[in-house]
């Protein structure tokens, strides 16, 4: 797998470093009560486990499944919601994990969609932001570190699926896509 990368760009004990001072932030900033925390899988599946453990507070963890990129390279525009049942976030203060904000339409459809499903509020907070301008008015309240606007993988990201396992953020050697 090691062999598929061309390089890389966020190394495990960076990430680890950075997600204690997330982890710090999100402490300080909510209020006392339970903080319902929702994970878009599969994406945010790793970052969610490594920052999680690090909050030292009640949270409720809800899973939400949504295709945006259809695993491919490019970002089809359309954000659909696959699960039969929403969580129940009415009058909840909910905070919304996402591993990469790139064009920003999947933070904007579900942030969307969990207010309209009566959320008190909603937080987001992704691993990675891509340097570039949105299609779409989305901006997280927190973020691990800011790339530039290039595909990566690894550490919950996928190329067709894979790499997900990877500890440390990457990019692909070309002859891999
Ligand atoms: P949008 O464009 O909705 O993108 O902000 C969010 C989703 O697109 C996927 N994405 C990527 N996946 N490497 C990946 O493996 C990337 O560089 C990348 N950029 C966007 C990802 O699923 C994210 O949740």
């Amino acid at each position: 797998m090691r062999n598929d990368i061309e390089r890389v760009l966020i190394d495990e004990r960076v990430i680890g470093k950075r997600l204690d001072a997330m982890a710090a932030d999100i402490e300080r900033d909510f209020p006392g009560g339970t903080l319902v925390v929702i994970i878009l899988l599969k994406g945010a599946l790793v970052f969610a486990a490594d920052l999680l453990r690090r909050v030292p507070r009640v949270l409720e963890i809800e899973c939400l499944n949504v295709a945006s990129y259809h695993g491919g390279l490019e970002s089809t525009g359309q954000v659909d919601f696959l699960d039969r049942h929403f969580p129940e976030v009415r009058g909840r203060h909910v905070l919304l994990l996402d591993d990469i904000l790139d064009t920003g339409r999947t933070l904007y459809a579900v942030s969307r969609r969990l207010r309209e499903e009566g959320a008190a509020a909603v937080y987001t907070a992704v691993l990675l932001a891509k340097d570039k301008a949105r299609a779409v008015a989305a901006a997280a309240d927190y973020v691990g570190f800011v790339i530039g606007d290039e595909f990566v993988v690894g550490y919950g990201l996928d190329y067709q699926g894979r790499y997900r396992n990877l500890p440390y953020v990457g990019v692909l050697k070309g002859a891999v896509r």
